[in-house]
C-alpha cells in the first residue's frame, strides 16, 4: 500500500497542480494533497477555503485525499505511514529549493522518499502568486485554474476593492 503526500500552499490550486496530483494518483494507492498551515507566506485563501476548493477538485476520485498540517511535514509523514514526498519541478529555478528541501526531508525521515515530477511543457511558469496578482487587475486567469474556483478568486478580489 503507497501513501503519497503531495504537500505546498495551494493558494489557490491551478492547473499545474492538478496535472501533478492526477500523475501522481496514477501511481500510489492514496494521494494525501496536504496544505502547509506554517507557510511564511500571507494567503489570499484560508485554510479552510483551500480545503474545499481540493475537495471538489477530487469528488469523484477516492483515493485523493485533502488535509492541512502545522509543523514539520517529515513528522506528518510519520504519523501517517507515507512512503513518499510528491513535488513538482517545473524548471531550472525550482531545483535548488526542492533539491535543499528533499535534502532536509531526508535527514528528518530517511524512510520517505521523495519523488519529483517534471511539470508539462505548458505548465512550467504557472505560479499562484502570479495568478492572484493577474486576477487582482482583474486579468483572464480562466485557463490556469479550475472553472469551479474562477467566482471564489473573483469574489476575493470584489471585497478587498470595495
Ligand atoms: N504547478 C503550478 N504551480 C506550482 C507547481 C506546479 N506543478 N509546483 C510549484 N508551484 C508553485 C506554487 O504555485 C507556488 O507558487 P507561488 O510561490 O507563486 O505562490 C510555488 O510553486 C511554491 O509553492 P509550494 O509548492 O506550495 O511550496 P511552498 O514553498 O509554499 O511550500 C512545503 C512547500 C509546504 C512543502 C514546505 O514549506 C513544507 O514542507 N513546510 C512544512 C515545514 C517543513 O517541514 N519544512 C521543510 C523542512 S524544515
Amino acid at each position: 500500500m503507497i501513501v503519497a503526500i503531495y504537500p505546498g500552499s495551494f493558494d489557490p490550486l491551478t492547473v499545474g497542480h492538478l496535472d501533478i496530483i492526477n500523475r501522481a494518483a496514477s501511481f500510489c494507492d492514496t494521494l494525501i494533497v496536504a496544505i502547509a498551515k506554517n507557510s511564511s507566506k500571507m494567503p489570499l485563501f484560508t485554510v479552510d477555503e483551500r480545503l474545499v476548493m481540493i475537495k471538489d477538485s477530487f469528488r469523484d476520485n477516492g483515493r485523493i485525499e485533502a488535509l492541512a498540517f502545522d509543523g514539520l511535514l517529515a513528522d506528518f509523514c510519520k504519523g501517517r505511514s507515507v512512503s513518499l514526498i510528491i513535488r513538482g519541478i517545473r524548471g531550472h529555478s525550482d531545483f535548488d529549493y526542492e533539491s535543499s528541501l528533499a535534502f532536509m526531508n531526508e535527514h528528518l525521515a530517511p524512510e520517505v522518499q521523495t519523488v519529483f515530477l517534471l511539470a508539462k511543457p505548458g505548465y512550467s511558469n504557472v505560479s499562484s502568486s502570479l495568478i492572484r496578482e493577474a486576477a487582482s487587475y482583474n486579468g483572464d486567469i480562466s485557463s490556469l485554474v479550475p472553472a469551479h474556483i474562477i467566482p471564489q478568486i473573483k469574489k476575493k478580489f470584489s471585497v478587498s476593492n470595495r
